[in-house]
């Protein structure tokens, strides 16, 4: 039993429960929340210092999405979109194509992330199919990535634990992969910046030509990565260098925006920001898009791949049931503009750099107990990560190698009053080092509740290493 299995069994018990939890315990319910604070069946309250998934990006209980939600379910409640549209979708659309400069042209609405980037690989394929070209049938995606839980996009990504379980239905004749682009684990020492860009890019180029340029529809990166290495943006000019390989052989270059987008890395698209400016021929967002308030996610699709569906089949070859649901776009269209109107990217650009110049001073400072063990601090926007090390003098002198220390922190956290997220085998491409842990708070954070959810963390840190003598 993992010491998380033991700290929330003995925390919260094991109560009787008829869900098949993800975890092995049950975990203690949420009776109310307000804001970025939730109020467990007990009493406790607790600050989420990561929005659940880095999905609660306004936080819970804003009035004007309950009020737009309430509004939508007194007009209409459900239509199935290859029958009726509704008002909802259709003003989100165009909302998501206005705020994008030109990016994007047309949207097509799922449910989540992983339904999102389904639709996105379905859409890439029917360009090709529709456009004269049907031989490609390949994606080229990176290792350490995730980009969803169903079958397709566990295939498509390569996050060693999430995937091994179910290696062996996994279409290793469509998906393949290449490495991250994660410097501060991969680039050589001697390399300079360009030189490792230019040995990805190589590496992106010799895959195409391995597996036949004519055959590649697309290759495929989150922008900001995610849940295996914890808040990894690619070295600057990376972007530009794969997007020139997709376009040299006549690929789409596709992002997974699921984490990252919607404001999350400070600019409405992480690419703005965090990829060298770089539009996508395609995108998948989700959790930011409708923060929590409703299951939603979309497909953005740029003026390229949309005039190639226009001049032939005209519409979208994918359909789920919930697709353009009218009260989940209600919701997204909510908190979209909630983001607008409150400015919230304007928050985020002052308490983002204010998350990250407190971990540095309280875990890398003079006198900082875990300053040994902390390898980088990185992140951006609303999104940072910590990622620990314990190889080295002090953690070998204790025996200490830090397997479980991420989630050890996650449910330190947890008791301490924070829900932060946790993370292991991000470290190594087998998935089997590494220890990291996310804040990623709602984006109307205050520079209280920032100083709030930095004590909690840097105490659950320094309480886990004491634990273990370090
Ligand atoms: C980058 C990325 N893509 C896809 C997904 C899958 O999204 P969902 O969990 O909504 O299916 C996630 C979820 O964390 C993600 O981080």
């Amino acid at each position: 039993m993992s010491s998380l299995t033991t700290n929330g069994v003995a925390k919260y018990g094991a109560r009787a429960t008829a869900i098949l939890h993800r975890t092995p315990w049950r975990p203690p319910v949420a009776s109310s929340a307000q804001g970025i604070y939730i109020t467990l069946e007990d009493g406790t309250q607790i600050i989420d210092a990561v929005g659940g998934a880095a999905v609660s990006c306004i936080g819970n209980g804003h009035p004007a999405v309950k009020q737009a939600i309430k509004d939508q379910v007194d007009k209409v409640s459900y239509v199935y979109n290859m029958q009726l549209s509704n008002e909802p979708a259709e003003e989100l659309a165009h909302n998501l194509i206005a705020s994008s400069k030109g990016a994007f042209d047309l949207v097509g609405f799922v449910s989540g992330g992983s339904e999102a980037m389904e639709g996105v690989l379905k859409t890439a394929r029917q360009y090709f199919y529709e456009t004269g070209q049907p031989q490609r049938r390949r994606f080229i995606a990176r290792q350490l990535s995730f980009h969803g839980n169903t079958l397709a996009t566990l295939g498509l990504a390569y996050h060693p634990t999430r995937r091994a379980p179910y290696a062996p239905l996994l279409d290793t004749e469509t998906f393949h992969h290449v490495s991250p682009a994660y410097a501060a684990r991969f680039q050589r020492k001697d390399e300079t910046e360009e030189q490792y860009v230019e040995r990805l890019r190589k590496e992106l180029e010799d895959k195409f030509i391995e597996l036949g340029p004519d055959t590649i529809i697309g290759f495929v990166a989150e922008t900001v990565v995610g849940a295996t290495t914890g808040v990894v943006a690619a070295p600057k000019g990376y972007f530009k260098a794969v997007k020139s390989v997709c376009d040299k052989y006549g690929a789409l270059f596709i992002l997974d925006e699921v984490m990252s987008g919607m404001g999350r890395m400070g600019t409405l698209h992480a690419w703005e920001s965090f990829g060298d400016g770089v539009s996508p021929d395609l995108q998948a967002v989700a959790k930011g898009l409708g923060g929590g308030y409703a299951s939603i996610g979309a497909v953005l699709v740029s003026k390229r791949v949309a005039d190639g569906l226009r001049d032939a089949s005209g519409f979208w070859k994918h359909g789920h049931t919930y697709q353009a649901h009218p009260i989940a776009c209600a919701a997204a269209l909510a908190v979209q503009k909630v983001i607008a109107e409150e400015k919230l990217l304007e928050n985020v650009a002052v308490q983002g750099p204010r998350i990250e110049a407190q971990l540095r001073a309280r875990l890398t400072g003079p006198n900082a107990r875990a300053a040994p063990f902390v390898w980088d601090i990185r992140g951006g926007g609303a999104w940072w990560a910590v990622e620990f090390d314990f190889e080295n003098e002090e953690a070998r002198a204790r025996g200490y190698e830090g397997k479980t220390f991420g989630f050890d922190v996650q449910a330190k956290a947890l008791e301490n009053g924070a829900v932060v997220m946790g993370f292991m085998g991000g470290s190594s491409l087998d998935g089997l080092k590494g220890s990291h842990c996310m804040l990623s708070p709602a984006y109307n954070v205050t520079a209280e509740e920032v100083d709030k959810i930095v004590d909690i963390f840097v105490k659950s840190v320094e309480q886990v290493l004491a634990e273990n003598g370090l």
